[in-house]
């Protein structure tokens, strides 16, 4: 039985499941696999036999479309197989029910780069289409090449222009380009495998579909190329996402649901490297419909100028968002794309002033190490306040790594826009209910960015039950809150926490009990072992917050997890330099 497939069906298993458990505590093992039975043998339908040349120039499209009708034919379907190192150039192609592409290792599909080389309408502007096709899919370890570098015609250092065609079916000029493999309202399709590589636009569209696997697949996408994006997936059911390195200058992975009739739930992704000029995972911007269960897993973040991004901005809601065993790095990129060096971005805002947003709710972060220029945001709205946000074994350290500016919040899309000129905490949270912070450390790194403030700032009475555990803060660095108590950095970092919240709350109840005297004994430091716990109940109006604040040791270590995340760099790093 073929690895990969085994891999699928336990992705599927556990998709299934996860809908069930979506607000409970228990996870279910990835090994939780089922037995695939044998696949029958398979029709072979070979496009060397239909006429194709494979010599990179000619177009190939008439002889690969023959053998995908051929093998459409036979009642099981079959596999349309390539020469080993032909170069396929072509015009669109089109998939059919039961067939599956098979491309050897040094194979190259060349997707055609004129107009004529693709459909009337814009929305059906792919290479590869599956459309309404069941069964079906590609495979192998060749390569589908967008030839993005052919349509780049100048630009700056920050991004590059690129041709868009000029047609009335495309209602956004700017993104007038083919995408590079789209799966539409399909079912049973899997992209397994593959490289692929320069796409001059999304690289794969999932939209409208069931039980679509992506996996082992190497995405690389032109840094400077504009919505060159990994894999958007629009309003669909049970995607499994399974150990995919993907690198492009726009998200690597983006989930919508653009259509109120459509639907996002059950979403599996498990392993995997991630890069992007804008957001590694965004969830929403468009969200007009639910997001439901959708979990992401062992994922090394590295190199993005936002990490986890998830905006909801219509309508829809979301619901259960788990992410689990992750690290994320992330850093400051041009003005020019989206972002702002934060791992973590979570906001809840009407797109306009008359739009009806819906909620978040049930989000959680377990086991998430985060290196960033910027902090955590967690932002709802009076229109749409978040409600359940889990973080445990949270860690953020704060490196600076550019000298890009920073110090604003980034409310995009949406009326708010971008607010210059604030300081940056390590966890910023307003607009948000039922928020659980356990086993949570923040790390000042140096030098320090000069924008850096508070470890947890709230914005006044926005935040109603807020439990806090375990919050760790220390200071490596001369950071200017920490020059200003002479008394040393961890906890000058942390008094002046508390004094933000303090003030923050304008609590007449100020029951810091004996919290001065156990910080000056050193109890707040980050390895600092120590049998005290503080516990400040702050009682104002609504708001209950309960912080339990103890140094413990051997708790959770960042740089231990740091060292461990080398070797997945090196392969990411040889995967940007194919
Ligand atoms: C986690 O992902 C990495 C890289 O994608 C992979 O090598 C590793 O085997 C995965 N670990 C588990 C427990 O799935
Ligand atoms: C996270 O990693 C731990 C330790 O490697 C493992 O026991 C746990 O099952 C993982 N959780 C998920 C959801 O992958
Ligand atoms: C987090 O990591 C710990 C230690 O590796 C592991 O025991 C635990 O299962 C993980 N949590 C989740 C939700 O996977």
């Amino acid at each position: 039985m073929n690895a990969s497939y085994r891999h699928f069906g336990a992705g599927l298993v556990l998709l299934s499941l996860l809908a069930g458990v979506s607000c409970q505590e228990e996870y279910l093992p990835i090994e939780a696999a089922i037995e695939i039975p044998e696949a029958p043998k398979e029709t072979l339908c070979s496009v060397k036999d239909h006429g194709a040349v494979g010599d990179g120039d000619t177009y190939d499209t008439a002889a690969i479309q023959a053998a995908i009708d051929d093998c459409a034919k036979h009642p099981e379907g079959g596999v349309v197989i390539f020469e080993e190192n032909g170069r396929y150039h072509s015009a669109q192609i089109v998939v059919k029910n039961g067939v599956r592409l098979r491309l050897p290792k040094t194979t190259t599909l060349l997707a055609g780069i004129k107009r004529e080389d693709y459909p009337k309408i814009y929305d059906d502007w792919y290479f590869i289409l599956f459309s309404e096709c069941t069964n079906c899919g590609i495979e192998g370890e060749g390569r589908v090449d967008g030839q993005g570098s052919l349509w780049v015609y100048g630009g700056t250092a920050e991004q590059k222009a690129v041709t868009n065609w000029d047609d009335a079916s495309c209602t956004m000029p700017k993104q007038c380009r083919p995408h590079l493999i789209g799966v539409k309202a399909s079912s049973l399709v899997t992209i397994e495998g593959m490289e692929l590589y320069d796409a001059v636009h999304w690289t794969v569209h999932i939209e409208h579909s069931e039980t679509v696997a992506v996996n082992n697949c190497n995405i690389w996408g032109d840094p400077l190329i504009p919505n060159s994006a990994g894999i958007v997936i629009d309003g669909s059911k049970r995607v499994y996402l399974g150990e995919n390195t993907i690198s492009t200058a726009d998200n690597a992975i983006t989930v919508r649901t653009p259509q109120a009739s459509h639907g996002m739930e059950l979403l599996l992704v498990d392993g995997g490297i991630l890069q992007s000029r804008s957001s590694a995972i965004q969830i929403g911007h468009e969200s007009r419909a639910m997001f439901s269960s959708l979990a992401f897993q062992n994922i090394s973040i590295v190199q993005s100028h936002r990490g986890i991004a998830v905006a909801l901005r219509d309508e829809g809601s979301m619901e259960g968002l788990q992410f689990t065993n992750i690290t994320v790095e992330t850093f400051f990129y041009e003005r020019a794309w989206l972002g702002g060096a934060e791992p973590i971005h979570i906001t809840a805002l009407p797109r306009s002033v008359n739009t009806e947003v819906g909620t978040i709710s049930d989000v959680r972060f377990q086991n998430v190490t985060c290196t960033a220029e910027a902090g955590i945001v967690v932002a709802g709205s009076v229109d749409a306040t978040i409600e359940g946000l889990v973080l445990e074994n949270v860690g953020i350290e704060l490196v600076q790594q550019t000298d890009y500016a920073g110090g604003f919040l980034d409310y995009r899309p949406g009326v708010r826009g971008v607010v210059d000129d604030v300081q940056t905490s390590a966890i910023f949270i307003e607009f948000a209910n039922h928020i659980s912070l356990n086993t949570v450390e923040v790390v000042w790194g140096k030098p320090a960015r000069p924008e850096w403030s508070q470890a947890l700032e709230i914005t006044p009475r926005t935040v109603h039950a807020l439990h806090v555990t375990e919050l760790f803060v220390h200071d490596e660095s001369a950071h200017p809150h920490g020059r200003e108590d002479q008394g040393g950095s961890a906890r000058a970092t942390m008094m002046a926490w508390v004094r933000r919240i303090e003030n923050n709350l304008r609590s007449s109840n100020k029951a810091f009990l004996g919290l001065e005297a156990n910080a000056a004994s050193g109890v707040l430091g980050r390895r600092a072992a120590s049998s005290a716990s503080v516990i400040i109940i702050v009682l104002v109006a609504v708001v209950f917050m309960v912080f339990v604040v103890s140094g413990i040791v051997g708790h959770f270590d960042m740089r231990a997890k740091r060292h461990a995340r080398t070797a997945e760099e090196a392969k990411f790093e040889k995967v940007a330099q194919a």
